[in-house]
C-alpha cells in the first residue's frame, strides 16, 4: 500500500525560480518563502550558494538566508555546489544543505563543469565539513533516467551515484528526471535498482513535467514505498544547464492528489494556492499548476 504520510519538500524557491531571466527582487523571494511557510510545508529549499556568473537569478542567496533562517520549525536547505558554498551557507545562517550529483557525465560537466567522480570527491569534503558541524546534507541525483545530451540513463548509474552520496553520509536522496522525460516504464525500473542499494524510506523523488508524466511517476513511485516529494509551487521550473526541461511538478497538484488518495501532508491547499498566486503575479503569467488554475476559477 502506500505511504499514510508524505512529506513534501517544497523547491519553488530555488529549483522554480534559478531559470527565470528576469531577476526576481530579493523581497519577493523572501515574501514567497514566508507565504509557503505558512502553509504547514516542512522544508523548503530557500535558494543556492552557487557561482552567481552560473546562476544570476540566486546571487542574493546570503539576503534571502539571513531573512528567513529563523522562522520557526522549518528548515530550509539550501544547494551547495563546493566547500566554497558550504562555507558561505553557513556564514548565512543555513542549518541545512544540499549537494547535486548527476547520473550522466556530460549533465554533471554541463551543470557543475566536472565529471561525476571529481564531484563525488567534492561532496565528500562538504560532507564532511558539514558533519563537524553537525549540519545535515541531503543529496540529489539528477538525469535519473535521461540527459538532454546522452539520452537514456542506466538504472545501475543512478543507483552507484545514489549509493556513494549516502555512504558519505546524505541522510536523505532525491532521485531528479531532471528532463521530465520519465514514464512508469522507465522510473520503476531506476527505483527499483536505487531501493536495492539504499534504504526506502532515505528516497525522495523529484520530477519535472515535461511531457506531462510526473504525477504518475509519483504515484508508481508512492506505490513501491516511497513517501517524500519534492515539488514547487505553481509549477515553477526548469534547469538552467537542460534546455527544454518545464517546471517541477506543481505542489498544488500533488497535494490534491494525495489528498484524494487520504495521504496525509499537513498542508493547507487554500494557503498553497494564495503562495502560487502571488509568486505568477509577479511573473506575470499563469500559474503551472492545474489545481490552481481549476479552484481558482470554481
Ligand atoms: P567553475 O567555474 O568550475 O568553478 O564552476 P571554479 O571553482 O573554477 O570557480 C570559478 C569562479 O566561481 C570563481 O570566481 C569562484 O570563486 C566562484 P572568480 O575567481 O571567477 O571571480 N565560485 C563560487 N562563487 C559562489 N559560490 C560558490 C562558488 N564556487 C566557485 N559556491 C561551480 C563550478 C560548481 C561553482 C559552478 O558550475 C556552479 O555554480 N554551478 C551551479 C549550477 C546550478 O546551480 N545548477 C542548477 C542546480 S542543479 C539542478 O537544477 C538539478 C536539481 O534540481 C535536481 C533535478 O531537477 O533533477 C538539483
Ligand atoms: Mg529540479
Amino acid at each position: 500500500g502506500i505511504p499514510k504520510f508524505v512529506k513534501i519538500v517544497e523547491v519553488g524557491p530555488r529549483d522554480g525560480l534559478q531559470n527565470e531571466k528576469n531577476i526576481v527582487p530579493t523581497d519577493v523571494k523572501i515574501e514567497l518563502i514566508h507565504r509557503l511557510a505558512s502553509c504547514g510545508l516542512s522544508v523548503i529549499e530557500a535558494t543556492s550558494f552557487v557561482s552567481p556568473k552560473w546562476v544570476p537569478q540566486l546571487g542574493d542567496a546570503k539576503d534571502v538566508m539571513q531573512a528567513v533562517r529563523n522562522l520557526g520549525g522549518i528548515r530550509f536547505p539550501v544547494l551547495t555546489p563546493n566547500l566554497k558554498g558550504f562555507e558561505a551557507a553557513i556564514a548565512a545562517g543555513a542549518r541545512e544543505v544540499a549537494v547535486f550529483a548527476s547520473a550522466s557525465e556530460s549533465f554533471s560537466k554541463s551543470n557543475i563543469n566536472c565529471s561525476v567522480e571529481e564531484s563525488l570527491a567534492r561532496y565528500g569534503a562538504v560532507t564532511r565539513a558539514a558533519k563537524e558541524l553537525s549540519i545535515p546534507v541531503r543529496g540529489y541525483v539528477s538525469c535519473v533516467v535521461g540527459c538532454p545530451e546522452e539520452g537514456p540513463i542506466s538504472p545501475s548509474k543512478v543507483a552507484y551515484v545514489a549509493k556513494e552520496l549516502y555512504n558519505m553520509g546524505c541522510f536523505e536522496i532525491s532521485l531528479g528526471d531532471t528532463i521530465g522525460v520519465g514514464t512508469p516504464g522507465t522510473v520503476v525500473p531506476m527505483l527499483a535498482a536505487v531501493m536495492a542499494v539504499v534504504p526506502k524510506v532515505k528516497l525522495a523523488v523529484h520530477f519535472h513535467d515535461t511531457y506531462g508524466q510526473s504525477l504518475v511517476n509519483i504515484l508508481v513511485s508512492l506505490q513501491m514505498g516511497i513517501s517524500i516529494v519534492d515539488s514547487s509551487v505553481a509549477g515553477l521550473g526548469g534547469c538552467p544547464y537542460a534546455k527544454g526541461a518545464s517546471g517541477n511538478v506543481a505542489t498544488e497538484d500533488v497535494v490534491y492528489m494525495l489528498n484524494g488518495l487520504g495521504v496525509k501532508t499537513n498542508i493547507d491547499l487554500g494557503k498553497l494556492m494564495l503562495a502560487g498566486d502571488f509568486i505568477s503575479n509577479h511573473l506575470g503569467r499563469p500559474s503551472g499548476s492545474k489545481t490552481a488554475i481549476a479552484l481558482g476559477r470554481a
